[in-house]
């Protein structure tokens, strides 16, 4: 069957960022937008560039850096907001403006204290003054989903009309449950005049823990755009989860034949480096993502994982870019699988950081038996600190390649002299192999 491909709008930098604890400076926020680059979203969300320096700044950053996806930076509805958010994304090789004004009595009565007219006229002139500057525009009804249908019907017309190319439709509350999102989303496609010149967006809160259920009747219903946030964080209870979103669409095309452009190998790095930064650890059970994910604790679990995984895995941990929980790493394990383990968690590192690492880890795996996921990324933080380094994505990509040699056969030299000679390896599957290859 023909898959409709799908727009992987990550707002994890933006809405993502909202989230209490969340917030991320310059220098963080260009580090995880190179990796939503390598992760193969379609659209980065950097930040509300009138909200601060610093977002402004960072999403100028992103904008001069990252140069395939496109770059969104949200505006309110007033031109003071669309042209700082212009400033901040002209430099993008795709730019793109997003910008926002409740539609929804509740918000127009007590929050903006204007009435619907002036809340129709608002929006059409917010549009028509981004269009001016961009050709890219996204427009968001802030809770659509408490609108009036009718009255949604012709804030979506009249910012086509404007000049608008992507219409989102938040559920900015998560109040709306499956059947009522599709329905809303299906009412537009049909009664809204040109609204097949536009793509129709989704945009869902989890208060009810249904961002993702939402979101994929959405797509069912005609949706081509989703937004989502690595490890579903934002605003309260989060935004609908990314890689929840994209690995539905991947384990189940029998329900959702659609496609998006996710390397979904990339995904687990995406969500360590986030719960790095931010410092917020992913929750254990989470789906995809947490640790327990893919862990299998009862008897009768374990022997029939061990007997063929399919029995209780719908998808394997490698596709998802989950390390393979059997490779142990203790204070037998060598640099070969430190490396290795610090790629899969995406941080790349030089031969002499690969060493101050790997005695530190020494140390650390001397005091206690088994080396987590959190331990090693709070030694990379240590030997990035000393070396005042955040990890560049350009620099990476060499090592990569580096290390990818260093699996299949020789370790390349370095020119910074001490570890130059170069190493040999022959190809190693087992735990033991990897002991006596690794030291
Ligand atoms: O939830 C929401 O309504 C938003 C808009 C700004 C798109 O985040
Ligand atoms: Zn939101």
């Amino acid at each position: 069957m023909e898959r409709a491909r799908i727009t992987l709008f990550d707002t994890t930098l933006r809405d993502g960022e909202q989230s209490p604890g969340c917030s991320m400076n310059v220098q963080e926020k260009l580090r995880l937008a190179q990796q939503l680059d390598r992760l193969g979203v379609d659209v980065i969300e950097g930040g509300f560039p009138i909200a601060s320096d610093g977002d402004f700044e960072a999403v100028q950053g992103i904008s001069a850096s990252v140069r395939r996806p496109v770059i969104a930076a949200l505006a309110r509805a007033c031109f003071g907001d669309i042209d700082r958010a212009w400033q901040a994304v002209q430099r993008a090789e795709r730019p793109r403006i997003h910008v926002f004004l409740a539609t929804s009595d509740i918000h127009l009565k007590y929050k903006l204290r204007i009435s619907r007219e002036q809340c129709l006229e608002q929006a059409r002139e917010a549009v028509r003054h981004a269009k001016a500057l961009c050709t890219d525009i996204e427009f968001s009804p802030e809770d659509a989903t408490r609108t009036d249908t009718a009255f949604l019907c012709q804030v979506v017309e009249a910012v086509i009309a404007a000049g608008a190319t992507t219409v989102n439709i938040p559920d900015t509350v998560g109040y709306t449950m499956p059947e009522e999102y599709g329905q809303l989303i299906r009412t537009l496609g049909e009664k809204v005049a040109g609204i097949g010149k536009v793509v129709i967006s989704t945009h869902c809160h989890n208060d009810l823990g249904l961002a993702v259920a939402n979101s994929l009747a959405g797509v069912q219903a005609g949706a081509r755009q989703v937004e989502c946030t690595i490890n579903g964080i934002g605003e309260r209870a989060g935004n609908a989860s990314m890689e929840e979103i994209v690995m539905a669409m991947r384990v189940r095309p029998d329900r959702y034949p659609y496609e998006t452009g996710v390397a979904s190998e990339q995904i687990y790095p995406s969500s360590q480096m986030l719960a790095e930064i931010t410092r917020i650890p992913v929750q254990p059970n989470k789906a995809i993502t947490g640790r327990n994910a893919f862990a299998h604790e009862a008897g009768i679990h374990q022997d029939g994982v061990l007997k063929n995984p399919l029995t209780y895995e719908i998808m394997t941990p490698q596709s998802v870019g989950v390390p393979d929980s059997r490779m142990v790493l203790g204070k037998h394990s060598g640099r070969h699988a430190l490396l290795l383990r610090c790629e899969q968690l995406g941080h790349h590192f030089e031969r002499r950081e690969l060493d101050e690492m790997y005695r530190k880890f020494v140390v650390l795996a001397d005091r206690i038996k088994k080396v987590q996921d959190s331990h090693l990324l709070e030694l990379i933080q240590d030997v990035m600190a000393e070396g005042k380094r955040i990890p560049p994505a350009a620099a990476a990509i060499p090592f990569t390649r580096a290390a990818a040699a260093a699996v299949n056969g020789s370790f390349p030299g370095n020119a910074l002299g001490a570890s130059s000679i170069p190493v040999t390896f022959g190809d190693h599957h087992s735990e033991q192999e990897d002991y006596l290859w690794g030291v």
